[in-house]
């Protein structure tokens, strides 16, 4: 339809057909079975309201989504056809690695692939618009939705944001991509506490410094809506707050899609304290500039009753419309309601072989190898006589490894760790599942994991005892249960539970060949894990091929190349902590327990794995840093350059890092700042020169007037593998 076409339409709508396109449903209200992603039973809509609602939020299935498409359309005096929406976070069908596990692999090609993956099954099966990508930056590991995000760096999630948009938009008619949405604006990854939907404090600098970066990268990149955020944001919440979605969003960063709230954030203003009753936060939300209130009765229930009483301008309403009406005709809806593949064609495009390899692939360089004494990769095959590996602990022959915001409807085609070992035809190969783990306190936000009796805990760890004591080496498979993480998985521990530890403990004492395979959804205090394991593999939410992907790993198919994307504690004392933190004018930089400078009396500062580590099976050797000049103007460039060696004797593939800092400036600068990486594989022996250019642009920064400009002055520039790298050279900006 032209844009011409629309505007008419628009006219044509009665105030109700208007108010009704900003109203999105629960999948509850108008049929069974829907995903649930909120609190329910708050929905007091009315018939009338219902029909004249312009999306729907957590519908799965060609079939339902067409049917309700039909049913809805012939409600609406336009026949304006419904947007179906849903979290498409890490995969539709075929599941991938958690976005936080994607933020390790350093690889915006792969982020972009699995979403566009993840779009090609959702718009097969009916979908327009996923809820992705999340790019709030964390640093709290005690906040269950970290394993949503691409991780703790402004660059980094940058990257990831743009590769994700073009992953999952393109030319929104096609029938395998999907309309994106940027959430959830803005900061709700540091909420007071690491408490979910607590309150957000941030100054002005830090907020644009770190944590609007990769929300303005999605913008830039077309992303075609944004999500406000529950939190308050310096005591204003994101959906009521005019001077972040009109003047930040709107103004600053030239957004010009679709403001979705989040679920029910609109009514929430109430409980928040900033409107009275609902009809306020109705009208505080459409002044802000939110387009779609989700799952509130705010729009629906006073909207159309502000407009009349002159309370909020009509012209609000039709911006509002107009920008959903546009969205729907980009994909193409007006002329192809029912925009699904049929369901024959989309069983044949879900889970379609080629998609699982990606899968595969992104799942094992998502993993982050912390420890190897010289244990992996496995050997493939122990001849009876000369020994046997054994599989033990509750991830063994676990199917729930992946995301919280995983809704497959084939569970059993995910690959568990003993499937993809007995794929390989290893011999010398036992194992022990054992379920005790989900014991002592396991409870999760759904309620408490059924706890097997004691004696089947003790049988069960005495049988996984007697198998350890009887073979070469253990792998041990462990975890912190999916149902911990994602949204309301706030916790105040970072471990994982007392009967798993009990296992590793009991196992260490008959056998010290101990791998731990850590399945988990934040950075975990690993410190006890680390010391009783003679290697550590943090594998995430490795998602519907994690099992091959495991295997691949540990027996050398695959090198891992996974660096860390968020730090990793010594001790939750630490949180939040991360990489790009503040000298301080008592600065600690050997890291440990000095009187009288900056740090703890009973923690070194130093994390126990920092941003950007990840181990290989060989061993890289970085030449000192070269600089083609020690000076540079603005519009000029330096050229910084290290030769990088695989020095030993497997290929690998290693994440090469630039950091940037600036010691000297009108506010203090972070130690160390990300501003490129570059992926390398090398065969053994091999060296390869990787050349990285600093331009005036990455040294700018919001100086003390909030000017987002450069400085002359003395810089520090570092490559290495790892944020903690001291290979550096200095060099002048002029
Ligand atoms: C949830 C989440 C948000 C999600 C939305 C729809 O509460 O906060 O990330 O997209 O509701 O499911």
């Amino acid at each position: 339809m032209t844009q011409e076409k629309l505007n008419e339409l628009l006219k044509d709508m009665s105030l109700e057909e208007k108010v009704g396109q900003m109203i999105q449903l629960p999948a509850k209200v108008l049929t069974s079975g829907g995903l649930v992603t909120g609190p329910t039973g708050t929905t007091q809509l009315t018939k009338e309201q219902i029909g004249m609602a312009g999306s729907v939020l957590g519908i799965k299935g060609a079939e339902k989504i067409c049917e309700l498409q039909k049913q809805q359309m012939a409600k609406q005096p336009h026949h304006i056809p419904l947007l179906f929406m849903l979290d498409v976070i890490n995969g539709f069908e075929t599941i991938f690695p958690i976005p936080l596990a994607l933020g390790c692999t350093f690889s915006p090609e792969m982020a972009e692939e699995a979403c566009s993956v993840a779009a090609a099954e959702a718009a097969a099966d009916g979908l327009h618009v996923t809820f992705s990508p999340m790019l709030d930056l964390v640093r709290d590991a005690r906040w269950g939705r970290v394993m949503e995000s691409p991780g703790e760096d402004p660059y980094l999630n940058s990257e990831m944001a743009r590769a994700m948009v073009r992953g999952y938009q393109g030319d929104l008619r096609e029938k395998d991509k999907v309309a994106a949405c940027l959430k959830h604006f803005a900061g709700y990854g540091a909420p007071d506490g690491g408490r979910d939907y607590d309150n957000v404090e941030l100054s002005e600098r830090t907020l644009m410094e770190d944590y609007l970066p990769a929300y303005e990268a999605a913008v830039k990149e077309g992303c075609r809506l944004a999500m406000t955020s529950f939190n308050t944001l310096n005591r204003i919440p994101s959906s009521g707050n005019k001077w972040l979605l009109r003047k930040i969003l709107r103004e600053k960063m030239g957004f010009d899609g679709v403001v979705i709230s989040d679920y029910s954030a609109v009514e929430e203003m109430v409980p928040h304290g900033i409107a009275a009753d609902v009809r306020e936060a109705a009208k505080l939300a459409v002044e802000a500039g939110v387009d779609i209130d989700m799952v509130s009765n705010a729009y629906a229930g006073h909207l159309a009753e502000l407009v009349r009483s002159g309370e909020v301008p009509e012209k609000l309403v039709d911006e509002a419309v107009l920008r959903i009406l546009t969205l729907k005709n980009d994909l193409g809806l007006f002329e192809e309601p029912f925009k699904v593949v049929d369901s024959a064609e989309a069983g044949k495009i879900l889970l379609r072989e080629d998609f699982r390899q990606k899968a595969r692939e992104a799942a094992a360089a998502s993993f982050v190898l912390l420890k190897n004494e010289g244990i992996l990769p496995l050997r493939k095959n122990f001849q009876s006589e000369e020994g046997s590996i054994a599989w033990i602990g509750p991830y063994v022959d676990n199917r729930e490894i992946y995301g919280a915001w995983s809704f497959p409807k084939r569970p059993e085609e995910t690959v568990t760790i003993k499937q993809g070992v007995e794929a390989k035809g290893l011999r010398g190969m036992s194992f022990a599942q054992g379920s005790y783990v989900m014991d002592k306190g396991c409870a999760t936000k759904f309620g408490r994991i059924p706890n097997p009796s004691d004696e089947q805990t003790d049988q069960w760890l005495s049988e996984a005892v007697a198998l350890a004591s009887s073979s070469d080496q253990v792998v041990l498979c462990l975890g912190e249960h999916k149902d911990l993480t994602g949204e309301a998985g706030s916790r105040t521990s970072l471990g994982i539970s007392e009967g798993q530890m009990e296992l590793l403990r009991k196992v260490r004492q008959v056998n010290p060949n101990i791998v731990t395979v850590l399945f988990c959804g934040r950075p975990l205090a690993v410190k006890e894990i680390a010391e009783l394991s003679r290697a550590l593999l943090v594998v995430w939410m490795p998602g519907t091929e994690g099992g091959n992907a495991i295997a691949d790993v540990l027996f050398g198919d695959r090198v891992p190349q996974g660096k860390l994307s968020m730090t990793f504690p010594r001790s939750l004392g630490q949180v939040p902590i991360y990489y790009n933190h503040f000298a301080t004018g008592r600065p600690n930089p050997s890291h440990e327990i000095h009187l009288f400078r900056n740090g703890y009396m009973d923690e070194v500062t130093a994390p126990l794995y920092p941003f950007g580590y990840g181990l290989s099976y060989t061993e890289f050797a970085y030449s000192e840093v070269k600089l083609d000049r020690r000076e540079m103007k603005a519009g000029e460039r330096i050229t910084a350059s290290v030769t990088v060696t695989n020095t030993g004797d497997m290929s690998g593939v290693e994440t090469v890092q630039l950091y940037l800092r600036d010691p000297s400036a009108s506010v203090v600068r972070p130690v160390r700042s990300l501003k490129g990486f570059q992926k390398v594989s090398l065969a053994p022996g091999e060296s390869r020169e990787v050349s990285f250019s600093i331009e005036e642009p990455m040294l700018r920064f919001y100086d003390i007037d909030m000017n987002y400009v450069s400085e002359p002055g003395r810089f520090e520039a570092y490559i290495g593998g790892s944020s903690d790298t001291e290979n550096g050279a200095e060099f002048v900006l002029v």
